[in-house]
């Protein structure tokens, strides 16, 4: 049985046929639309390496059935930046030093922009840290992390005025 879905990821809208109908979103990223920026680590949903956001919430994408997503709009790493230029929270991590390996960023950097969206944070690192902390880094990378969350929060919130 063949299902077809529609979402619409980094801003294109796909039509996709799914074969199987327990295919998580992060292996169709990965594997159907060459997404690969959006990480693997546990594939249970306990690093957030794999971390998108669906309709601008963050999600474990290797929780989430692709079948279940119809009309979602999903935004993974590689629709961050504009162009050349990175999205804020992406030049902050680069500023402060915010990974070693670097397998976790992607997750790291779209969870930060869903919380910083969130606003739930403020400018409290013992705050950031406790809504980051669905996402694992084995390089322990987090004090640069929560710089450049807060940074990137200072930042965007200039912008806005
Ligand atoms: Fe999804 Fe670890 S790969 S939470
Ligand atoms: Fe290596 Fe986080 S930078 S796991």
């Amino acid at each position: 049985m063949s299902l077809s879905i529609t979402l619409t990821v980094n801003a294109v809208p796909r039509t996709i046929a799914l074969d199987d109908p327990r295919v998580t979103l992060l292996d169709l990223l990965r594997e159907r639309l060459d997404l690969t920026g959006t990480k693997k680590g546990c594939d249970r949903g306990q690093c957030g390496a794999c971390t998108v956001l669906v309709d601008g919430r963050r999600v474990n994408s290797c929780l989430a059935l692709a079948v279940s997503l119809d009309g979602a709009e999903v935004l993974t790493i590689e629709g961050l930046a504009e162009g050349e230029v990175p999205h804020p929270v992406q030049a902050a991590f680069i500023e402060h030093d915010a990974f070693q390996c670097g397998f976790c960023t992607p997750g790291q950097i779209m969870s930060a922009v869903g919380l910083i969206r969130e606003a739930q944070a403020g400018d409290d690192p013992e705050r950031v840290r406790e809504a980051m902390s669905g996402n694992l880094c084995r390089c322990g990378a987090y004090k640069g992390i929560t710089e450049a969350v807060l940074e990137a929060q200072r930042r965007l919130a200039a912008d806005a005025e």
